[in-house]
């Protein structure tokens, strides 16, 4: 029997922004702190973990659940069949499926939306960052039946600026005219690059992701003294002292999330920063380890 309010369901790791209604559905208790009360009954669920979605959408009325294609902190990536599946879930129950593309979509994965990667069709898909190329603007698109607003309940006055408004179409032209194709291309071309850093960097536990989205996993198996966090903050600024950006993800994920005109060059000139930053931070630890 269902009892309980209707709530919200979200994944452990999710980052949904940290706007009050996104903090009360953010999986990182970091953001929150200092921040409550959040919004009543939104709850975590193990990302990938289907047994526990169903269990819970069973077991109270849930109204949405929202989950990123790919999350960001850490660039998880869904196990196979996880996304359908749980969409699929949420119908059967009456939970809407929001997919928060705010970070994957817009071209970034080598598709114009993460979702297409899995045969995806969220009810509601959120869009914002790239959209505008850096031009303050967000997206909710969803099905003509759930967009039954009166005109203007939802009204704000910088919403649908209408520069911003310009600058997304011409992204869209962009995109179309061949920014997503060149995502697939040189993220393929820096995954084939970069596949074997495991083998090669002990420090170097997984590389992962999809386009130009793409996530390294720093693991600390040497027994330094550092955690794998701290390794991962030291390769991010001897990345940027040689000229690269790379932002951490997550506890211990390295992400490059490069602007998506990048070319093949500059994927290189990456790959040899990160593999220089690599090399030299492993021979450091081999001597200390010593
Ligand atoms: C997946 C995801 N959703 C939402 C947001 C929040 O977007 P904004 O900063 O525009 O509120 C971010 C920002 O990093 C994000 O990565």
């Amino acid at each position: 029997m269902r009892h309980g309010p209707a709530g919200h369901f979200y994944c452990q790791k999710a980052f949904h922004g940290l706007t009050y209604a996104a903090l009360s559905v953010n999986g990182d208790e970091n953001f929150r702190e200092g921040f409550t009360p959040f919004l009543p009954d939104c709850r975590q669920t193990p990302f990938n973990d289907l047994e526990s979605l169903e269990r819970e959408l069973g077991r109270r009325d849930v109204a949405a659940f929202v989950v990123e294609p790919i999350q960001g902190k850490g660039v998880n990536i869904p196990a196979p069949g996880y996304l359908r599946e749980a969409a699929r879930l949420c119908r059967r129950h009456g939970a809407i499926f929001i997919a928060d593309e705010v970070q994957s979509g817009m071209g970034r994965t080598g598709k114009l939306w993460a979702s297409e990667h899995f045969g995806l069709v969220p009810d509601i898909l959120t869009s914002a960052k790239g959209i505008a190329s850096g031009l303050p603007l967000g997206a909710m698109i969803a099905r003509a039946e759930l967009m039954d607003w009166p005109a203007g309940a939802h009204a704000s006055t910088f919403g649908g600026n209408p520069v911003s408004v310009a600058a997304a179409l011409a992204t869209l032209d962009l995109l179309e005219g061949g920014l997503v194709e060149n995502a697939a291309r040189v993220g393929a071309h820096l995954m084939s690059r970069m596949r074997d850093w495991p083998r090669r960097f002990p420090q170097v536990g997984e590389v992962r992701g999809l386009g130009l989205m793409i996530g390294v996993e720093i693991v600390d198996r040497l027994g330094a003294r550092e955690s794998a966090h701290d390794l991962r903050d030291q390769l991010v600024q001897m990345a940027f002292e040689r000229g690269l950006l790379a932002l951490g993800a997550g506890e211990s994920t390295l992400r490059l999330s490069p602007p998506l005109v990048i070319g093949i060059q500059q994927a290189d000139f990456a790959c040899r920063v990160l593999e220089e930053c690599l090399r030299r931070q492993d021979r450091t630890l081999c001597r200390t380890a010593a």
